[in-house]
C-alpha cells in the first residue's frame, strides 16, 4: 500500500495520549489531506467495481453468483451528491459539512444480536472500507448500531447495509462517542489523529494501515497464523500488510509443520493496493494508450501517460517501487513492512526474509513468488497435505491440467490460492511456490472482520 508521509509529517504534533506512551497527534481529525489524493467522480466500470466492492453482500452465497446485481446493494450515493462534493475543491472547509452525521436513513432491523454492539467503520467510501460494509453484512456480524465515517469529501454520501440506507458522517471525535467497535481504513496519518484516543476511551479499534503494526501496545494478527495474540486483550489490534497476509497465509501451514528459516519473497501487487485511487489510474491510462499499443514497442518516454499515485506509467507496464525508497537501504518501505512484519506474526525474530515487492496493472489480487528453507528435509507432497488442511486456503496445483493460481482467480473470494509448489533440484529442504489472494479482502477487509468477530464474541 502507498502510505503518504508527506501527509503523516503534515500532521504529526507529537503529544503523548497516555496509550502506553506512544507518540502521536491528538489533533482531532485533519480533513482535507487525502482529499487532495483524489480526483472527483469515479465512474468507470472497473473503477465502480472496487469502490462499490465486487463481493456478494448476502450472506453464504457466493460473490461470483451475483455479478451486476450484487455490486449494486452497496451503492453509492447519487452522482449528484459524490460530484458536489468534488466540486467543492480540495480546499473546502469543515463548516460546509459539519450537519452531516452519521446514520440510518431508516432504522435498522433487528440484528439478532445478544449484546448491544455499536460499530463505526471509518474511512467507510474507501476501497476497504466498502469490502468491510460488504464483509459485514455477508458474515451477519452483530452489531446493532453502524457509523460509517469518512472526511468531508465524501460525508453525505449514502451506503446500503442490510437492506437500508445509512448516511456517511464526518469523521469527528463526538461521532467516535460510545462507538465499541471502530473499523478503520483511513490511512495510516489519519488513524494516528485518533485511534490512540479513541481506544483510551474504550473503544476497540481494528485499523488497517500501518500506523501501530510495530507497537507492543498493539496486536499484530492474521487470525490463521497467530490466533495467540487475541487473546491478549488488547485495545488495537493491527491488520497486516496485504502482500504478508498472502504470503504467510501460504508460508505458515509449512511452518508449522517443518520450521520455516528463510524466504525469498517477490510479489506482484494490484493497483487497488493504493485505493480506489490506483484502480482508476490504471484506467484511465489504458484508455489514453488505446490504439496505441504497438507504439510500446518504442515508446515515446515522454509522451506516456503519468499519473500521481504511481509516479511512472502503469498500463502496459510494471513497477518495481511501492511505497518510497529508504536511502539507507535501498529497499522500499512496502519491503521493509514486509519482513518485518513477517518476523512479528511468526515470532520468528530472526527469520532470514528478503522481499522485492513490484506493482503490477492488475485490478485486484495481489500475488507472491515465495523460496522458502525449512529446518528439516520437506517434499513437495508433504507441503500440498499441509496446505490442503491449512483454514483459508485452496490448493491450486495440478500442474499436468494448467491449474495453478491467478489473481482473477482470487479476486472476489476470501481463501489464498496456492499453487507451482516444487522443489528445487537437490535442495530437499526449500520449496517455490506461488500464492495469490484478494488484496482488498483477506488483504485487509475480511482480516479486520474476522478479528473484530473474535473480540465481539469475548465481549
Ligand atoms: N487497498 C488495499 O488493498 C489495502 C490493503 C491493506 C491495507 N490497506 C490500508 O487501508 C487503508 C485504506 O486504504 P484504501 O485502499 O481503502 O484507501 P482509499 O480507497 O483511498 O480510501 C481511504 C478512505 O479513508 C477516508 N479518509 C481519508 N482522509 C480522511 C480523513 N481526514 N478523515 C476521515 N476519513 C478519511 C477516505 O474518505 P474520503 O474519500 O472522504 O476522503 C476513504 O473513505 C490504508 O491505510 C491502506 O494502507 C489497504
Amino acid at each position: 500500500m502507498v502510505e503518504r508521509r508527506s501527509a503523516a509529517v503534515a500532521i504529526q504534533v507529537g503529544v503523548n495520549t497516555g496509550v502506553a506512551g506512544v507518540q502521536t497527534s491528538i489533533e482531532p481529525i485533519e480533513p482535507g489531506v487525502h482529499a487532495r489524493e483524489l480526483g472527483a467522480d469515479l465512474r468507470e466500470p472497473i473503477v465502480d467495481m472496487v469502490e462499490a466492492g465486487i463481493h456478494s453482500v448476502e450472506p453464504g452465497v457466493h460473490p461470483r453468483g451475483q455479478g451486476v446485481d450484487a455490486r449494486a446493494q452497496v451503492e453509492e450515493g447519487s452522482e449528484r451528491s459524490r460530484g458536489q462534493q468534488a466540486d467543492r475543491g480540495p480546499d473546502a472547509g469543515v463548516d460546509g459539512v459539519s450537519s452531516v452525521a452519521p446514520g440510518r436513513d431508516r432504522p435498522d432491523h433487528a440484528a439478532g444480536t445478544m449484546k448491544d454492539m455499536r460499530v463505526a467503520i471509518v474511512g467507510a467510501t474507501g476501497a476497504v472500507g466498502r469490502t468491510m460494509l460488504q464483509i459485514l453484512q455477508e458474515r451477519d456480524f452483530p452489531l446493532d448500531e453502524l457509523s460509517l465515517l469518512a472526511s468531508e469529501r465524501t460525508a453525505g454520501t449514502r451506503l446500503r447495509f442490510r437492506s437500508e440506507q445509512h448516511t456517511v458522517g464526518l469523521l469527528t471525535p463526538e461521532a467516535l462517542e460510545g462507538v465499541d467497535l471502530a473499523l478503520s481504513s483511513c490511512g495510516s496519518a489519519i488513524a494516528q489523529t485518533w485511534v490512540p484516543q479513541a481506544a483510551e476511551r474504550g473503544t476497540i479499534v481494528v485499523d488497517n494501515s500501518s500506523a501501530f503494526r510495530m507497537e507492543p501496545w498493539a496486536e499484530l494478527v492474521i487470525p490463521e497464523v497467530n490466533p495467540e495474540a487475541l487473546e491478549r486483550g488488547a485495545k488495537v489490534y493491527a491488520v497486516p500488510n496485504c502482500t504478508i497476509i498472502t504470503a504467510l497465509m501460504a508460508l505458515a501451514p509449512l511452518h508449522r509443520a517443518a520450521g520455516l528459516e528463510s524466504v525469498s519473497l517477490s510479489s506482484y501487487q494490484s493497483v487497488s493496493g493504493a485505493g480506489a485511487k490506483g484502480v482508476r489510474e490504471l484506467v484511465e491510462q489504458v484508455e489514453k494508450l488505446h490504439g496505441m499499443e504497438d507504439d510500446l514497442a518504442h515508446p515515446d518516454l515522454d509522451a506516456l501517460p503519468v499519473g500521481d499515485v504511481f509516479g511512472k506509467t502503469i498500463a502496459y507496464n510494471v513497477l518495481a517501487k511501492i511505497d518510497v525508497f529508504d536511502p539507507e537501504s535501498g529497499s522500499t518501505f512496502e519491503e521493509i513492512k514486509v519482513q518485518r512484519e513477517a518476523k512479528r506474526l511468526l515470532s520468528l525474530p530472526e527469520l532470514d526474509i528478503s522481499a522485492t515487492c513490484v506493482r503490477v496493472p492488475v485490478p485486484v489480487g495481489h500475488s507472491v513468488s515465495l523460496h522458502a528453507t525449512f529446518a528439516r528435509p520437506f517434499s513437495v507432497t508433504e507441503a500440498r497435505e499441509a496446505l490442503e488442511a491449512a483454514e483459508g486456503v485452496q490448493l491450486r496445483d495440478d500442474p499436468a491440467n494448467d491449474v495453478y493460481p491467478s489473481p482473477l482467480e482470487a479476486a472476489g473470494i476470501d481463501d489464498t490460492l496456492v499453487g507451482r509448489i516444487r522443489q528445487p533440484e537437490g535442495h530437499d529442504e526449500e520449496l517455490l511456490l506461488f500464492a495469490c489472494g484478494d488484496n482488498l479482502r483477506k488483504g485487509a477487509a475480511l482480516n479486520a472482520v474476522q478479528i473484530a468477530e473474535r473480540v465481539s464474541a469475548a465481549r
